[in-house]
């Protein structure tokens, strides 16, 4: 038995680095998989959660950008730069102080979660708020890289998908194989595109018999590739993945298809619920956007997409403590009482 040494140590043989690869860690991966007794009990599956809001900054994020910054910093970068939905800027901050880089961080004003802002903002990266949607965040990100010495580490930078796909090994290493069926939200599109390529990279080198059937999931108001065309202006409580152009949509359409899976949309009341049952039902306080595999599942079971027995792995992205004020909006307000024993257990009815 060891430590876990990060995504890059655990699987540098099959990442870009070399010797000379200076390794910017924060000893991210190595995430639960966990048994869902609720869910597999509603389905009639065999359903584990990939619990990624375990990850050092919070989300699956820090996966994909211990590559992207060392690489960074192996190709000399003094800055690196992302649009953010919240969790891209969260980790490319703490990732950045780690390498002695300097962070900047595009959002779209309003629409990011507290916790994810504050991340930010307490590593110290220059975060500028942009009066549009992600998708001009990420245009703007684009020609800023092109135009100054400044590195962009979203995932249209190559490394941010390898770094991803680890996760997709983690899994085929316990489960002794892939699952039949791999459910995912699906905003950039980027993470879906990582675990194909995880899952065929493991497939193709026989250290797993199958792969799984992708099942993407989008909210209804954010769902480009669903409709087969960009959404002018997205809308969803999923803050994280209101994303109206996808920048890895072919690759997305792609792991669809090679797998026969499929990419759908699923409701905001939907998310809401299976954010509910979460919490309530597995002891997994996850935030919105992660629900959307959740939902998408209880969605394909009902649609007869996934048969009884079959093995299911949700991946569940990011850390529920980064959006507090939804948490707090959702859940009863709480009682108030005095020092007292008996208006305490008037206010439990105990008595
Ligand atoms: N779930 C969470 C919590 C996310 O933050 C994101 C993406 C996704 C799912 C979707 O993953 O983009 O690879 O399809 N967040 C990005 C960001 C856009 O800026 O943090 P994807």
């Amino acid at each position: 038995h060891r430590a876990w040494r990060g995504v890059i140590e655990e699987y540098r043989d099959r990442l870009p680095v070399s010797p000379a690869t200076p390794v910017v860690t924060l000893l991210e991966g190595g995430t639960p998989l966990l048994p869902a007794k609720r869910l597999s009990e509603l389905t009639g599956c065999e359903v584990y959660l990939k619990v990624e809001g375990l990850n050092p900054t919070g989300s699956f994020k820090d996966r994909g950008m211990t590559v992207a910054i060392s690489k960074a910093v192996e190709e000399g970068a003094k800055a690196v730069i992302c649009a953010s939905t919240g969790n891209t800027s969260a980790s490319a901050a703490a990732y950045a102080v780690r390498a002695g880089l300097t962070c900047a961080v595009l959002v779209p004003r309003g629409k990011i979660a507290m916790g994810k802002l504050a991340q930010a903002l307490v590593h110290g990266a220059r975060l500028i708020q942009v009066e549009g949607s992600f998708d001009d965040c990420l245009e703007l990100t684009r020609r800023l890289a092109e135009e100054y010495p400044i590195a962009l580490v979203n995932s249209i930078n190559p490394h941010r998908l390898q770094g991803q796909k680890t996760a997709a090994f983690e899994i085929v290493d316990v489960l002794g194989d892939a699952p039949d069926v791999h459910c995912i939200p699906v905003g950039n599109a980027g993470n879906i595109s990582a675990y194909w390529m995880g899952y065929t990279e493991y497939a193709d080198d026989g250290l797993a018999k199958k792969r799984p059937r992708m099942l993407g999931f989008q909210a209804s108001g954010a769902a480009p590739l669903v409709k087969g065309e960009p959404v002018a202006k997205p809308q969803t409580i999923a803050t994280a993945i209101r994303i109206g152009n996808p920048a890895s949509w072919r690759l997305a359409e792609a792991a669809r298809d090679e797998s026969g899976g499929d990419i759908q949309a699923v409701t905001d009341r939907q998310i809401a619920a299976a954010y509910k049952l979460l919490a309530q039902e597995e002891g997994v306080f996850v935030e919105l956007a992660s629900a959307a595999s959740v939902a998408g599942l209880l969605q394909a079971h009902e649609r007869g997409l996934v048969a009884p027995g079959e093995r299911v792995v949700c991946t569940v992205t990011g850390n529920g403590l980064k959006d507090p004020d939804w948490a707090i909006a959702g859940a009863p307000a709480p009682t108030t009482i005095p020092v007292d024993a008996h208006a305490a257990a008037a206010a439990l009815e105990l008595a």
